[in-house]
């Protein structure tokens, strides 16, 4: 049994859900408000003979304990296999001697950050030195609960004020230097504090241990403002948002993210109760940081500084989120290659305009009513970057209307869904007062070349018979895949055609499996860091894969479908009988309204699998003809 299947038959997913949701048991089943959307009447439920929850409301989502802990904490398949295999008491690989001597070194490191953090702490609220720094943020106006909460602290004006209270409490020189917290000089060999005199502000992972300090100086002058720790085994700044432990559920509650650039933006607004709001570390946000908030919401604000570096930054900032977020997370088989992504972005990205000179703590400190609606009027990114760059050009002139055009449009092609591009044309038609028609004859873009193998290439190795028994038709699915994505391509136009979705990562039911398919559609390299849990499972499928062959090439896009169709029959099956068995309960307490509604869930399901059926009926003739014309020698590959 895999460490997937162990952790799951340890953990009861109604147990699980509980210490999350009040649950209530209603008749084989348990029901509780759902924790994914706001509403009154119960409408999730928790099924303890499959392990599996559903909502059966607005959001009609569903899954097993994996799925639970990923939305609700925010989390990575890896993130929570962790949590959840650390709970279930499951170890996750044979731990390596080499492994194990990693952890170990990990959590001394995190002890070590949590007991620095505690004395910076202790020393600005308790000690005389401290005093410095309390009065600054007492000019910030930053209060005594937001101290407490971020556990802001100071830094001694030494240079061994901090490693000698480390060496005392047993963390060596060699811990604290790779931790971060000494600085050697080269010349001595000698290692002193890599922070004095400054305001500490801990910065924490998203399960909110800390990893590393941002380290403020106290006076204006002093140079540089932060410093920060470096590069660590626990931290990363790429991979880091400032705030994102504490703004976790704020984020989701609110279903939007504010992303502004500082610290002290993120302790403003956090104190005025604008908990949705994380930073970045001072540098372009990155692509890993825009997924991690993207797990909790898809509405995205950058509240970014209103000073140049603040408008660069916000283009650059830009770019990132379109190349990180304009994908949507089904992946689904496009005709033009690969599993490529829906072109529709499934984020809104809006960029907040403040006042000129102004950072989002200066709002929050002086006219903290007026942050809402600089929120609220965040702008779609298209039309912030086309002001912006207007606002660089003399738009009376025809040089500076070309510029516009020319700066503006590579983001308009970058604009996939037709309806909302010709919006912006107009919009920029608008703005430089040229006739639309001029401006899309300019934007028309080359056709994307095609990526999809040749036909008729070398017959890759195939699965046999024998194996594709004793492999799953879901294995059996990803193996073809990972072999020949262009089967997966040429299975989605045959699906199209039938009148059904692609494939996607529900036509999965199998924890691991969805997941693999979810990375393994996404661009390349995604393969390359899969945790070691996946990676086995990717090595198991590829080897199965390249078994010597039996199905021509030809034949495998048709074969696909035939497994799609099939498993979504399963699934859909399946589905029938959740709703059955709480429409059942509702019946017996005589809810009315309540089995009205199951009722049309049922219906909807089975008009679903019935297109399905019809597939499948509408295949087997085509396919038995293909079959035929085959054996008669008709088709060549
Ligand atoms: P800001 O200068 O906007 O930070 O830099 P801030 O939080 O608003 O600072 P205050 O209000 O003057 O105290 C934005 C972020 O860039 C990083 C920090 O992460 C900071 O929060 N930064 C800035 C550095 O790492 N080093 C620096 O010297 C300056
Ligand atoms: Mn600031």
């Amino acid at each position: 049994m895999g460490v997937v299947d162990e952790v799951k038959e340890r953990i009861d997913v109604v147990e699980f859900i509980s210490s999350y949701v009040p649950l209530k048991k209603a008749g084989r089943t348990y029901k509780g408000l759902c924790p994914f959307h706001a509403e009154k009447t119960p409408s999730f439920v928790v099924f303890p003979h499959t392990q599996t929850w559903h909502c059966f409301g607005a959001c009609g989502t569903g899954g097993d304990v994996f799925s639970f802990l990923m939305q609700r904490e925010g989390l990575s398949f890896s993130e929570a296999l962790e949590q959840l295999a650390r709970r279930a008491g499951v170890a996750l690989t044979p731990p390596t001697a080499e492994s194990e001597a990693t952890n170990k070194r990990r959590e001394k490191l995190l002890e070590m950050h949590a007991t620095a953090a505690r004395y910076f702490h202790h020393l600005l609220c308790q000690s005389a030195e401290g005093a410095v720094a309390k009065a600054y943020l007492a000019e910030r106006s930053i209060d005594s609960q937001t101290v407490e909460r971020f556990q802001l602290g100071y830094a001694l004006d030494a240079w061994d004020g901090l490693k000698s209270h480390l060496l005392d409490r047993g963390y060596s020189e060699a811990e604290q230097l790779e931790g971060g917290l000494l600085v050697s000089k080269e010349e001595s060999g000698r290692s002193y504090d890599r922070f004095r005199h400054r305001l500490i502000v801990p910065i924490r992972d998203r399960q909110g241990r800390v990893i590393a300090f941002g380290a403020r100086v106290l006076k204006a002058d002093d140079v540089p403002k932060y410093l920060n720790s470096p590069q660590t085994p626990l931290f990363d700044k790429g991979r880091t948002l400032f705030g994102l432990d504490m703004a976790k559920q704020a984020i989701r509650e609110a279903d939007q993210a504010v992303i502004v650039e500082g610290y002290m933006d993120v302790l403003s607004a956090h104190q005025q109760g604008h908990s949705n709001v994380v930073a970045g570390m001072g540098t372009a946000l990155t692509e890993e940081q825009l997924r991690q908030v993207k797990r909790l919401t898809k509405h995205f604000v950058l509240a970014l500084d209103a000073d140049t570096a603040g408008s660069e930054a916000a283009l650059r900032g830009i770019s990132t989120a379109r190349q990180a977020l304009d994908r949507s997370v089904e992946p689904v088989p496009t005709s033009q290659g690969l599993v490529l992504t829906e072109g529709r972005p499934d984020v809104d990205i809006r960029i907040a305009t403040l006042p000129a000179g102004c950072d989002p703590d200066d709002i929050l400190r002086e006219t903290p009513e007026e942050w809402p609606g600089i929120v609220d009027q965040a702008l779609p990114v298209v039309s912030f970057h086309m002001q912006a760059v207007a606002a660089q050009h003399d738009l009376e002139t025809a040089r500076g209307k070309s510029e516009l055009v020319r700066a503006v449009s590579p983001l308009l092609r970058e604009i996939s869904d037709p309806v909302e591009r010709a919006y912006y044309v107009d919009q920029l038609a608008r703005l430089v007062k040229v006739d639309e028609r001029v401006l899309l004859a300019d934007l028309e873009r080359p056709p994307a070349a095609p990526r999809r193998p040749a036909p008729g290439g070398a017959a890759g190795p195939v699965i046999t018979q024998e194996e594709r028994d004793a492999f799953g038709p879901e294995e059996y699915l990803l193996a073809s895949i990972l072999r020949d994505p262009g089967a997966l391509v040429a299975a989605g136009e045959e699906l199209t055609r039938l009148d059904c979705p692609g494939v996607s990562a529900a036509d999965f039911r199998d924890t691991l499996n969805r997941q693999l398919f979810l990375m393994v559609s996404k661009p390349e390299g995604a393969v390359a860091q899969a945790d070691p849990v996946l990676q086995s499972h990717l090595d198991f499928l590829r080897e199965r894969g390249e078994r010597p062959p039996v199905l021509s090439p030809h034949l495998l896009p048709a074969e696909l479908v035939s497994r799609v169709l099939r498993l979504r029959d399963q699934i859909l099956h399946e589905k029938l009988t959740d709703p059955r068995l709480v429409q059942r309960e509702a019946d017996e307490t005589g809810d009315r309204q309540e089995s009205v509604r199951y009722q049309s869930l049922v219906d909807s399901t089975r008009r679903r699998l019935g297109i399905v059926q019809q597939a499948i009926h509408k295949r087997s003739t085509t396919g038995r003809r293909r079959e035929q014309e085959e054996r008669e020698g008709l088709v060549r590959v």
